[in-house]
């Protein structure tokens, strides 16, 4: 990107999925990649921006010079090193496909295999995007997303709403090409002043651009 609209401003953007620990050796986690959170970091970066990028594990690796990359594993660490960071950002866009539940007593030892059945307790997350939702001011922008498998409309305005977001990004699984791990995605974008826009498929890089461009034009 040729212009640098972002300039003194600074970014924060969670990516990645979380894994949330059963014991030792196993966990809970989910099939994002990271790439649609790296290549918004990276868009931003581009136009000027100073990115703090709190990513969970993943294989995508960025290097641009204006991105500090914070790796954590789990929900409560993603949100430990956002909710420090927070209150120095002008935006923070959620694009992490965070844990809702953990073990609640991940095991000290491997858990030995004996029954047939096992069960594991969990307990709720914190939710970032919400916790830091209550936290922001009238001069920060929040972006979130939604993963949707059905009702996609009506669960993206609910999150929108219950998250206190500028606008929330919907990524539908069943749209071809779309969500975790391709290097493509297709959005609709619903934003809190009832505006709401679709995309065709493009590659990530092409929506963060547009995703970007909405970020720049609500600040
Ligand atoms: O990483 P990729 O393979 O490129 O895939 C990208 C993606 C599909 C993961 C991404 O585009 C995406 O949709 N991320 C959000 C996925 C998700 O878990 O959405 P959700 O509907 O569960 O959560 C709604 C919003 O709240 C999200 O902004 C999420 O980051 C945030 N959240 C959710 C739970 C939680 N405990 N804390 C949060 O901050």
């Amino acid at each position: 990107h040729e212009s640098h609209d972002l300039t003194g401003k600074t970014a924060l953007v969670t990516a990645g999925p979380t894994q949330e620990a059963i014991d030792p050796v196993r966990y809970i986690g989910n099939h994002s990649s990271g790439k649609m959170g790296v290549a918004i970091a990276e868009n931003m970066a581009k136009r000027g921006a100073k990115v703090i990028l709190i990513m969970g594990p993943s294989q995508i690796k960025t290097a641009h010079p204006s991105i500090t990359t914070i790796p954590v594993t789990s929900a409560q660490e993603m949100y430990d090193a956002a909710v420090k960071e927070h209150h120095t950002t002008d935006i923070c866009v959620f694009a992490a496909a965070v844990a809702d539940y953990a073990p609640a007593n991940p095991a000290k030892e491997k858990i030995k295999k004996s029954a047939n059945e096992l069960s594991i307790q969990l307990k709720k997350n914190i939710d970032i995007a919400a916790s830091l939702g209550e936290q922001k001011s009238p001069d920060q922008f929040h972006v979130g997303f939604a993963l949707e498998t059905n009702h996609e409309e009506e669960n993206a305005l609910a999150k929108l709403k219950k998250k206190n977001f500028d606008f929330i990004v919907l990524n539908s699984m069943q749209d071809e090409g779309a969500g975790f791990k391709h290097d493509t995605n297709k959005i609709t974008t619903y934003h809190k002043t009832g505006e709401k826009e679709a995309s065709p498929l493009l590659s990530k890089v092409d929506i963060a651009a547009l995703i970007v461009d909405n970020i720049v034009k609500g600040l």
